[in-house]
């Protein structure tokens, strides 16, 4: 708890420029509910994500891809109602903001209305330029993703790690400063070469914040189901477990099973 900063009462897209300006590392997590998101928020993160990858991790869809406006708005309502510190980022899903500006718009007000989160995140670079510039344009703050992109996974093939080649990493880098350019207040990196996604930080004036992009970064998001170890099946290079939550519940709720068949549970103190 001593490496938290109360400085930042609400953490706001300023603050997070200037813990970039003070070298101090920031954190961010995803969480889809209003639970888990009050003790996300409790515990002193920076910024909470509501990442698309609900998709996967709520709904159990294989990809980022089938989940709706509606649905991404039903999960940031229930965060924003618990988070009082962090500042709340709400993926625009698939399909929200690709067609054209006004949609990208239309489907940021949306989310900053209906949800009350406090700023979107959109995956892409030069590519989906009228699209940021429309939202940012509208007052709302938007946080760059590049790197690999999940919703377009189908492009890739892959989930491996991005921008291995010349190209495709100069690419990048003129993305990223793309981006800062627009005006994007931070950017996700995920899964490329450590080294490049120093040398992106270093060239920004904004917070790039890394998802197996190494430690070179202004900071680091994870999914929170990936940390706590709910999702044991999932075992990618970057991720550390801080918990192994899949066998603590099986324990659990197989000793619950066990004491319904014994009718142990209730026992006398435990009814009316
Ligand atoms: O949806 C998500 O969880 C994300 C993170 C992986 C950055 O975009």
């Amino acid at each position: 708890m001593s490496a938290i900063n109360k400085e930042y009462k609400r953490v706001t897209v300023k603050s997070l420029v200037e813990m970039k300006s003070n070298n101090e590392k920031i954190s961010m997590l995803t969480a889809y509910d209003y639970t888990m998101a009050k003790i996300v928020d409790s515990a002193g993160i920076d910024v909470i994500l509501v990442g698309d990858s609900a998709s996967n991790v709520m709904a159990g869809h294989e990809t980022t891809l089938p989940i709706t406006l509606d649905q991404m708005i039903y999960h940031a309502s229930g965060v924003v109602r618990a988070a009082r510190r962090a500042l709340i980022v709400v993926d625009l899903p698939f399909g929200s903001y690709q067609s054209d500006a006004k949609e990208a718009l239309r489907s940021s007000i949306r989310i900053m209305k209906e949800s009350g989160g406090h700023a979107v995140k959109l995956e892409g670079g030069k590519e989906i330029k009228d699209s940021i510039k429309k939202i940012l344009n509208a007052g709302i703050p938007v946080m760059g993703h590049l790197g690999l992109t999940p919703q377009s996974i189908y492009k890739f093939g892959t989930y491996t790690v991005r921008a291995k080649e010349d190209e495709e990493a100069k690419k990048l880098i003129e993305d990223a400063l793309f981006l800062q350019k627009s005006g994007c207040f931070a950017i996700v990196l995920e899964k490329v070469p450590a080294k490049l996604a120093k040398r992106v930080a270093e060239k920004l004036t904004i917070p790039v914040i890394g998802i197996g992009a190494g430690n070179g970064v202004d900071g680091q998001v994870l999914v929170l189901h990936d940390l706590l170890g709910m999702t044991h099946e999932f075992n990618p290079r970057f991720l550390r477990r801080y918990l192994n939550l899949h066998d603590l519940m099986t324990e659990a709720v197989g000793n619950y099973i066990t004491d319904v068949k014994a009718v142990d549970f209730p026992n006398e103190s435990e009814q009316y």
